[in-house]
């Protein structure tokens, strides 16, 4: 499958994004032969590196998460693609220098794609001074730009940044990552739902009771208080990656997997979640801030003892909230989404409850109530997907338990592939289905804006839930009914 050389060029090269996952992911593609003969990596950073030294930090941070452990031959034929450019990104003689290396110098591909790692508010002067340069225009090859989430704030800042990018860039060289879409089992989903024909005729309203989106993380915000102070729960994994998977789940087949196609499809289910009123947020959002408490046996400290946040913080580091979508597929059938840090278990799980078989038949027996049958897609830290079916319990009465079948998604010998070395060969293939097209991103903000805007005015008071709990009671009242309640686990015994 290899595609012509190109260039990547890393901004923030030596920032956390590229240490932990942009540079082992390359590393991991020329491990699998998957980098194109003669493509090159130029990463740019404020630091007084030279070449050498750029290879030395790479090799640490690849020595950290290979897997497997490091292969040092791999490694060497992997440093020759390596380069480095010092450079500050407010400064425009960093990208007539930048421009020299690439376009100029003999051996850079003509096909680049840039990726961002930089801070939101750097996107668009930096793209702006790209234009300047002539690095965006796609005569000699094509020019790609990736970018990371947060894509703006809002839905307003959000059409504004893009409306900046737009004037540098068509919609085809912008690449939005949303991590999540890069996740084995979230790319499962897919394959789940439409290769399987037993399951179409049952994810509907007929069968289905309501689905729940849940992902919870045991750790905190460790040092990133600047950014998650004024993100919070509900932007930072709700508005993105919670609203992506419920795009998967709730889709029409679309006609192929394109990504035109799969993207209309994802966009008409954003498009066809009710707008929640103002008047109704309390009834369909909730939030709310962890204080101290205990995870795996260590005393942890609150939120507001987190360095660098406000004493007086009414951030989220939970959100919850309740989506209907009025097509004919889904109305009437509640979607549950929920996120929080310092909960009781780090996990994603999507959870389909189906709806209560009749009694009718058990009358006169043992059996007074059954439980709903369940499919539940995990996908982080268990990747599986399991149904849950009620069966009898051997012996002479009439009782019924609940057992699973488990459809492994991964054999003993397959090891895990990280998200981003999926995306980055995406880019670099042209293969976009995995990225956000611009409406997907200004759905997701109409979405969740009218939640934002109540919250945001209301400063004063945030429920509370300890460190290492499910996060707090009260937002059971999202609840529709009072059989549902929050599946906090893969096991049918302790769900
Ligand atoms: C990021 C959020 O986008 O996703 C983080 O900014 C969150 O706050 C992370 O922890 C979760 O991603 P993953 O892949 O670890 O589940």
């Amino acid at each position: 499958m290899l595609t012509e050389a190109c260039t990547y060029v890393i901004f923030g090269a030596t920032g956390n994004l590229s240490r932990v996952k942009l540079m082992p992911a390359l590393y991991h593609l020329e491990v699998e032969n998957l980098l194109p003969e003669g493509s090159k990596i130029l990463a740019l950073g404020r630091r007084e590196w030279d070449r050498a030294k750029w290879i030395s930090e790479v090799h640490d941070m690849i020595s950290e998460k290979a897997r497997g452990g490091l292969n040092e031959e791999v490694f060497a034929r992997f440093s020759e693609r390596l380069f480095y450019h010092r450079g500050d990104i407010g400064d425009a003689k960093n990208y007539t220098g930048m421009a020299d290396i690439l376009l100029k110098q003999e051996g850079f591909p003509a096909n680049i794609a840039f990726y961002l790692a930089i801070a939101p508010e750097d996107f668009s002067p930096v793209i702006k001074q790209l234009s300047e340069v002539n690095l965006l225009n796609e005569e000699a090859g094509w020019r790609r730009i990736v970018i990371e989430k947060p894509f703006g704030y809002d839905l307003e800042s959000a059409q504004v940044l893009q409306k900046q990018i737009s004037r540098y860039l068509k919609e085809e060289q912008v690449y939005r990552i949303d991590h999540y879409l890069g996740k084995g089992t979230v790319q499962n989903v897919l394959v789940f739902r439409f290769a399987n024909v037993m399951l179409e005729p049952l994810w509907n309203r007929n069968y289905i009771d309501h689905i729940q989106i849940t992902h919870s993380e045991d750790l905190g915000i460790g040092s990133r208080a600047q950014y998650y102070d004024n993100a919070g729960a509900m932007r930072d994994m709700l508005q993105s990656h919670l609203l992506q998977l419920l795009t998967l789940v709730a889709m029409e087949p679309p006609v192929s997997m394109e990504a035109e196609a799969l993207r209309d499809e994802k966009v008409k289910v954003l498009k066809s979640i009710r707008p929640i009123p103002k008047k109704a947020v309390h009834a369909h959002a909730f939030r709310a801030q962890y204080t101290n408490g205990v995870i795996n046996g260590k005393t942890v400290k609150s939120y507001l003892q987190e360095d660098n946040v406000p004493s007086d913080s009414v951030t989220e580091t939970y959100a919850a909230m309740k989506l209907y979508i009025d097509n004919w597929r889904w109305r009437g059938v509640p979607f549950y989404l929920r996120t929080g840090k310092r909960m009781a278990k780090g996990q994603s799980v999507i959870s389909i409850c189906f709806r209560h078989p009749p009694l009718q038949f058990f009358r006169d027996t043992q059996v007074q109530s059954m439980t709903q049958n369940w499919i539940l897609l995990g996908i982080q830290p268990e990747e599986c997907i399991r149904i849950e079916m009620t069966v009898k319990e051997p012996g002479l009465e009439m009782c019924t338990r609940t057992s699973s079948l488990d459809a492994s998604f991964r054999n003993e010998n397959e090891s895990h592939i990280d998200a981003y070395e999926d995306l980055l060969l995406d880019v670099i293939i042209g293969d976009r289905s995995l990225f956000l097209r611009f409406d997907e991103v200004e759905y997701a903000w109409r979405i969740v804006d009218p939640i934002l805007q109540a919250w945001a005015v209301e400063r004063d008071y945030i429920t509370t839930y300890p460190a290492g709990s499910w996060g707090p009671r009260e937002s059971r009242r999202l609840f529709d009914k009072e059989t549902q309640d929050w599946r906090h686990s893969l096991d049918p015994e302790c769900p």
